[in-house]
């Protein structure tokens, strides 16, 4: 079978340039405004994308003073645009050590029945202390710890779908039976973390199970990658880093006792597309320009872990600690270090690098230059699809829609129209039976 790339749009604010806000192309007052995204995921579904995507924090912090802030929490967002919309995966970031799993489960599940089986989650552990004091911590826990609670929550919400069988649900008026109670099951679970009996209150959704989407490039990430995500988001910078990412994932999965066809690799790019490469690029620099200098180096230190405000903004970054020390975005931390040093990046230079997609890759140029690196990726084994991050929304996703994917469909890389119905199916992914049905037949077989 001919493999098919995997586009996901990733939705954030007016665009995902940090000055984007700023820009005379975009009206920032959107933001609060359900139209806005209803817009942007029609116009992902206009271009037969797998899916659309939401981030989230869990905290606001200073950097409010200068950029724009998310204003609707994922799913509920995601709710009102799975009324709006027929084909377009709804993939959102929910929190394992914020969250309970049976709240989680159930609103994952309800918006898999929602939409109709076109529901993703993007499971995070966060990492930002500002988020621990918004829950009774006066910090967040430590790298290792957070993926271990993921593994036992993520195990937990899958036996909480799995509580009921699909046939479970008998409606048999007659007889006075709503559901068959042999097909739905107490999960009893006893774990480190969590003690949860179930079922889940929500029947087994379309899907079976949403898309488990995963974004931590760690080696705890990596790991926890190859037991349990279908899709993973990563950042990248090179072709050759890509490359050794996406070997070691498909290693780890296998490892794992998995089909590494089984998940996805989905780099992030921020596309800043023009009718030349010169217009791309005087786009590029117009943003740069509109940066907040004070507040691009506040995101800088939070990514480094260091205050780095007294220093001179044409100096190199100061030594840092080893990636090991770091307990909060690993492999982002590594990313921007690295970057710095291989470049010899100033910065003032760093932070112009780090606007346009906070460590993701930012190409600047024609639609036949995107089309161009985003195959040569795809070929060459460093991705499975994209992460699009355009710089600048509606106008930068729309641009992508109207002038890359034409070009994607004709080399024979990319979908002309959706075949399936759910968001496993657009990935090409199978639907999982429920673990207690598959106990059940060994039983009465
Ligand atoms: C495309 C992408 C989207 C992400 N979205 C979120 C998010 O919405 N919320 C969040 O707390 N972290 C988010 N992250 C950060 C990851 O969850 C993770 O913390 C980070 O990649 C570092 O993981 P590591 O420490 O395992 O390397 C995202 C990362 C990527 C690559």
């Amino acid at each position: 079978m001919t493999r098919t790339l995997h586009l996901n749009a990733f939705l954030m604010g007016v665009g995902h340039h940090e000055a984007a806000w700023r820009h005379p192309r975009t009206d920032p007052r959107r933001i609060a405004d359900v139209r806005h995204f209803q817009e942007l995921a029609r116009i992902a579904e206009r271009g037969t994308l797998d899916s659309v995507f939401l981030a989230d924090g869990l905290a606001v912090g200073p950097a409010v003073r200068h950029n724009i802030q998310a204003v609707f929490e994922p799913l509920t967002l995601l709710a009102a645009l799975a009324t709006s919309t027929e084909h377009i995966g709804l993939i959102a970031t929910a929190s394992t050590t914020y969250h309970e799993p049976f709240n989680l489960a159930r609103k994952f599940a309800s918006l898999d029945h929602l939409s109709g089986g076109r529901a993703g989650w993007n499971i995070v552990t966060s990492a930002q202390a500002r988020e621990a004091r918004n829950f009774n911590l006066d910090d967040h826990p430590a790298h290792a710890e957070r993926y271990r609670r993921a593994a036992e929550f993520v195990d937990v919400a899958i036996k909480l779908w799995d509580s009921w069988e699909d046939d479970a649900l008998a409606l048999d008026a007659a007889a006075g039976i709503f559901a068959d109670t042999d097909r739905v099951h107490e999960i009893d679970h006893h774990g480190p973390h969590f003690r949860v009996q179930g079922p889940l209150n929500t029947p087994r959704p379309p899907q079976g199970r949403p898309l488990l989407v995963q974004a931590g490039s760690s080696a705890d990430g990596v790991a926890f990658a190859a037991r349990y995500a279908e899709a993973v988001f990563t950042a990248q910078q090179t072709l050759a880093d890509g490359q050794v990412f996406y070997a070691g994932l498909k290693r780890a999965t296998a490892a794992a006792g998995r089909d590494p066809a089984g998940i996805k690799v989905l780099p992030g790019i921020a596309p800043v597309i023009g009718g030349t490469e010169a217009e791309a690029r005087a786009l590029a620099d117009e943003l740069e320009a509109l940066i907040v200098p004070e507040h691009a180096l506040a995101q800088l230190s939070g990514m480094t872990g260091l205050d780095l405000s007294g220093l001179p903004l044409d100096g190199p970054l100061p030594d840092l600690p080893d990636v090991s020390a770091v307990q909060s975005h690993q492999s982002r931390y590594q990313l921007v270090v690295d970057l710095a040093r291989r470049e010899r990046l100033t910065i003032r230079q760093l932070i112009g690098r780090l606007g346009g997609g906070r460590g993701h890759r930012v190409v600047a140029g024609t639609p036949e230059q995107i089309a161009d690196q985003i195959e040569r990726w795809f070929t060459e084994g460093a991705a499975d699809g994209f992460n699009v991050m355009p710089p600048l929304l509606p106008d930068g996703l729309s641009a992508f829609v109207d002038h890359v994917v034409p070009l994607l469909r004709r080399r024979g890389l990319f979908r002309h129209e959706y075949a399936g119905r759910t968001l496993r199916e657009h990935y090409g992914l199978p639907r999982p039976a429920s673990g207690y049905a598959a106990a059940r037949a060994l039983v009465t077989a």
